[in-house]
């Protein structure tokens, strides 16, 4: 049996879990999905979503982690036998599939920061250009394929350092770093003219807004947010001490998760009010929308330099968490060591991000279901893998797992007594499951 390393304080287990938490669904997701469902009544679904989904169920991949002490498929084996295994090996494939198409938009993250550096993304100017610039990217055969590359050897080396030495260290010093520039982001957006109005957009909910597919779309942004029903929480809950205290590192982490996603918004709709442009392009938002607004600012590069640098930042303590889980995985399966287990995951990922990364040009023809790779990889894992991974996690903590165990990991063994274990209990067993398997019928698209 592997042993594992434990985080060597509570700081770094929530800037670790935070970190993987954090990521481009914040910047880059989050926004454009706001944008497109209406503005604050999206914001106001979604917190609801955090705190009665969320949450329950974050707690509930920590104490599945910890009171084991393995990764998801030997974690959920342990505590519920054969059958439930499978519930582990939902979240290989979910984090893995994930991983095909992030470290693919990881990438443009790395490529835009580098055009911000040298200038080049200042040579343009109209909305159709910064379109052109960025489709003529996506599609190009070899450039994205290479950062990519250059993202997962970044990550390969803190991965193959282990926990203490890799996670921890590169996480306790990107995290603060990135808090910095994302306020200093916010600043600098809200002083733009105009700022107000998008800034109502975003914050005002105007509750007539709330359809079925804003309460659906919030609660998958939830959970890919907050990096649920993938196994990274499973791993970071066996990697806590049993001193911390699992509820309140849960709490820690989807609150900064959540004001990370805020704070965005902060910066990317004052922007787009700013400048008068509709903040509803979809996943172009940040790549064709934002570069077009910081060239119109002064020290236009230096704003879009930032600006890229806090997405790449985003990215790589996410895929970091990614990567983690399928090295894990072979670590504990195979009996094999993490230097090993680390290149074996790189390879195969760069492997299966530079498909994606070709699917979205020259092998665009070739498509599954009316889509490209990238975007079945996308729709597949966000609309079927995770709420699956997300609603038998509920199930399993509701009605299988030992309820006194579920206590006991809460409580501290009775330490640190929890008065709301009940209500917690309550809606991991009937309405997470209840909620998310109506989202996962819609994601199958039944109704
Ligand atoms: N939560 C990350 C984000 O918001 C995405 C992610 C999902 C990362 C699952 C790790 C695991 O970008």
């Amino acid at each position: 049996m592997v042993k594992h390393e434990k985080f060597s304080n509570k700081l770094s287990a929530v800037f670790v879990a935070a970190g993987c938490s954090v990521g481009l669904g914040n910047i880059w997701r989050f926004p454009y999905v706001v944008g497109e469902n209406g503005g604050g009544a999206f914001l106001f679904v979604y917190l609801i979503a955090i705190i009665m989904i969320g949450l329950p169920v974050m707690i509930s991949e920590f104490v599945v982690g910890r009171s084991t002490g393995v990764g998801a498929v030997p974690a959920y084996r342990k505590l519920g036998g054969n059958k439930w295994k499978l519930l582990g090996y939902n979240s290989i494939v979910t984090s893995t599939l994930i991983m095909g198409f992030y470290y693919v938009v990881a990438g443009w993250t790395a490529e835009y920061f580098a055009i911000s550096v040298t200038g080049e993304l200042a040579n343009y100017s109209t909305a159709a250009e910064y379109k052109d610039l960025f489709a003529n990217f996506v599609t190009n055969p070899w450039k994205p394929i290479l950062y990519t590359w250059i993202f997962i050897a970044a990550n390969h080396v803190v991965i193959q350092r282990g926990v203490t030495k890799g996670l921890e260290k590169v996480s306790n010093i990107l995290m603060p770093i990135f808090f910095v520039i994302l306020i200093i982001m916010a600043i600098n957006s809200l002083m733009m003219p105009n700022s107000l109005e998008g800034v109502k957009f975003f914050l005002q909910p105007d509750l007539s807004k709330i359809t079925p597919t804003v309460i659906l779309q919030a609660v998958g942004q939830a959970f890919f947010s907050l990096s649920i029903g993938l196994g990274a929480l499973v791993i970071y809950g066996a990697y806590m001490p049993k001193s911390n205290n699992l509820r309140t590192t849960a709490m820690q982490v989807s609150f900064l998760d959540t004001i990370v996603a805020i704070i965005a918004g902060l910066i990317i709709f004052p922007a787009t009010s700013s400048v008068g442009v509709d903040p509803t392009s979809g996943p172009a938002l940040v790549f064709e929308t934002l570069p077009m607004i910081f060239n119109q600012l002064p020290f236009s590069m230096l704003w879009a330099s930032i600006f890229f640098l806090l997405l790449m930042i985003a990215a790589i303590t996410s895929t970091m968490s990614l990567h983690e889980v399928g090295t894990v995985f072979l670590m504990e399966k195979f009996h094999i060591e993490r230097s090993r287990a680390t290149y074996f995951v790189s390879l195969s990922l760069g492997l299966l991000a530079s498909i994606a990364s070709l699917s979205m040009g020259v092998w665009n023809e070739y498509k599954l279901f009316g889509m490209n790779l990238f975007s079945l990889l996308d729709y597949f894992t966000a609309n079927i893998t995770l709420p699956l991974g997300g609603m038998l996690t509920s199930i399993f903590v509701g009605w299988k797992m030992q309820k006194s165990l579920f206590i006991r990991e809460l409580s501290n063994n009775g330490l640190e007594p929890f008065n709301l274990y009940r209500s917690v209990y309550f809606m991991l067993k009937y309405v997470c499951p209840t909620i998310i398997f109506i989202i996962f019928l819609n994601g199958l698209g039944l109704f």
